[in-house]
This record gives C-alpha cells, structure tokens and sequence, in this order.
C-alpha cells in the first residue's frame, strides 16, 4: 500500500513511517515541523513540510491509498492553557484534513485518539464503551476527532478506526541502522525524564503525588511499546472497514506505578534515580489501565514488550542521541 503518514516527523509518527518502510509499504510523510524533527522521517519515505490544511490541493496527484494521522498538539497542560490551539489543530486541522481526503478519493483512516478521552473511569481495566468525561482539552478535542470520524464513516463510507493510545514508550532500534525516539523541545513524560535523571543530565525528578489510592501511592499508568503501537497500525489499517468507525484502545493491560518504573529505569541504568517528592500534578488521575480485549479480537494485536524493554530501548535511544 501506499500510505499517508501525518505527523512522520514525530516520536510516534516517525516509528509508524519506519515500520511502514520496513514491511514493504511505500510513505509519504506531511509534518509542519512545529514539533516534529526532519531528520526524524526515515530515508526511505518521501517528505513534505506542509500542515494538515493545505493538502487539498496536492493530495490527489500522491495517490495514496490510506492515511495514518498522527498530527496533533499533544501536551495535556498546555491543552488547558491554550484550548484555542488545541481545537484549531486537532479538530479544525482533521476536519480539513477528512474533507482533503474525500475530495482525493481516499477512504481509509487510522487516527491517534487516546486515554484521555476518558477522564477517570470507575472501572479499570477500561473498556471502549466505557463513559468519554475528557478532563482537559486534549481529551476533548481527540474525542471530538473521534466523533467526526464515526459520521463520515456513517455518511460517507469512510474506513475508520481510533486508536487509543495508553502510555506510549520506548524507541525503535530500525534494521536500516536508525534509532526513533522521543526527542521533545519540552519533554514532559516520566520515562525520558527519569532517565535523564538517572545519568545525571536532568534535573532530579519531581515525583508527581505521593497520596494516591494505589498500592504505593504514586498513579498507576499502563505502558505500550512504540513499537507494539507501531504494528496495531498496520494491523488496524488492514481491517478498517468502509462505512464503519471502530474505537480500539491500546496498552499492555496492566498498570505500573510510579515507583515501579523508577525501579525499572534503576535497572535498567544502574542509577538510582533522585527524586524530588511534590505535589500532585494538576489533570493527573490516579489509575489508567486499558482493557485490550478488543485490539486482540478485532486486530489479533497483543503487546509484545514489557516495561523493561521499553525502558532499555529507551535508555539506548537517550544514549545515542546525546
Ligand atoms: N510523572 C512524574 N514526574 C514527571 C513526569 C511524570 O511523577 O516528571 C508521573 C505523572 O504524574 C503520571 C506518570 O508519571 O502519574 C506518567 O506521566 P506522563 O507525563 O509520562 O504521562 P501521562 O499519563 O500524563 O500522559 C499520557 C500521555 C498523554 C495522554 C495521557 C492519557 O502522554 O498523551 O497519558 O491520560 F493524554
């Protein structure tokens, strides 16, 4: 196939574009650089600096078959700082997108939607008919995405699938000698940062909340291996069904706290890691864990890469890059 990655030039977009190549599809990658990085875009796909609202014009001469759309302003805080740019990118931005897509001819879609569509559930493990009470922006505007996407799947046939991402970790180490990882401006995820920690290039670590009703007090996070995500991609893509829109959540389904992922970036590096025990970090809540019996019946996918893989590819991306 040939197929449309949105976002190619970022930590997640750029793993997809990868594992694309890597399975013999051809990539054509749109990514306005605001976050993404052009030497993220692996060799072997074909590139254009351009935002999500400007293709209507060149899509149709690409003839690509089927689109991935990563694109997104993706930081929660900044979300309820600046809502404004979080409706305007991901909803404007994917509505423009969905109609550039129509007029081109193109009618599969796999969306990056997420956990925080959910808020906080009663029950965990959380299942795709579990209420959507988002608590930032964020949340609100992947959802919003998600329902657009199930009344052009209603309405005009498109082949449509959300994929909801749980806590997205790790790098990919590719056979064409490159590593992609998680490279942001202002990096605000646990992992990077305790490794960072560890090796004595960051800060200590703020330890978000100490209270929590878990078994030691820290939030509970159900982590997925960028590359585990990479194939439910792939897979979702091939059973996208014209005039339907599935909602397919993606972790591990079991839940690591805090602590536990320090205890695994201590082995992993053989650092402790220092910490600075703070506040509870406004928008967190205490459990997260998805349910992932509809991504192993509706796409044969199960997680193949425990937290202490995603840790170490991690920890070998941190080192090759700094
Ligand atoms: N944490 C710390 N210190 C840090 C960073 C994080 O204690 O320096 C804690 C957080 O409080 C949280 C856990 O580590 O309990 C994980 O935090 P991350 O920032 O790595 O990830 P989040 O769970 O906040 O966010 C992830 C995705 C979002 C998505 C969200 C769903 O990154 O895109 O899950 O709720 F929206």
């Amino acid at each position: 196939m040939r197929l449309l990655v949105t976002g190619g030039a970022g930590y997640i977009g750029s793993v997809v574009a990868a594992r694309l190549l890597a399975e013999g599809h051809e990539v054509v990658v749109v990514d306005d650089l605001s976050t993404g990085h052009a030497d993220a875009v692996p060799a072997g796909a074909q590139f254009h600096q351009l935002p999500i609202t400007e293709l209507d014009p060149v899509l149709p001469g690409w003839g690509v078959d089927a689109v991935m759309h990563l694109a997104a302003s993706s930081l929660v805080g900044e979300s309820s700082s600046n809502p404004a740019k979080y409706w305007r990118n991901n909803v404007y931005g994917t509505v423009t997108l969905l109609d550039s897509l129509r007029t081109a001819g193109v009618e599969r879609i796999v969306f990056s939607s997420t956990a925080a569509t959910y808020g906080q559930p009663e029950e965990q493990p959380i299942k795709e008919d579990a209420p959507t009470r988002p608590n930032s922006p964020y949340g609100s505007t992947k959802l919003a995405v998600d329902l657009a996407l199930a009344d052009y799947a209603r309405s005009y046939g498109m082949a449509a699938v959300s994929l909801r991402f749980f806590n997205v970790a790790g790098a990919l180490h590719g056979a064409d000698g490159r590593s992609y990882g998680e490279r942001h401006a202002s990096e605000t995820h646990l992992i990077p940062n305790a490794l960072r920690a560890a090796a004595g290039s960051g800060s200590a670590l703020p330890l978000f909340g100490t209270d929590y009703p878990t078994k030691d007090g820290t939030c509970v996070r159900d982590y997925i291996h960028v590359v585990d995500l990479a194939d439910a991609h792939l897979r979702a893509v091939a059973a996208a069904v014209p005039g339907t829109h599935h909602v397919v959540n993606l972790g591990s389904g079991s839940g690591h706290t805090v602590r536990e992922v320090l205890d695994a970036v201590k082995y992993v590096t053989g650092n402790e890691v220092p910490v600075v025990e703070s506040e509870r970090r406004a928008g967190d809540v205490a459990v997260l864990i998805a349910s992932n019996a509809k991504a192993a019946e509706l796409l044969s996918w199960r997680p193949t890469r425990d937290l202490d893989s995603m840790v170490e590819d991690a920890w070998r991306f941190e080192r090759a890059t700094r």
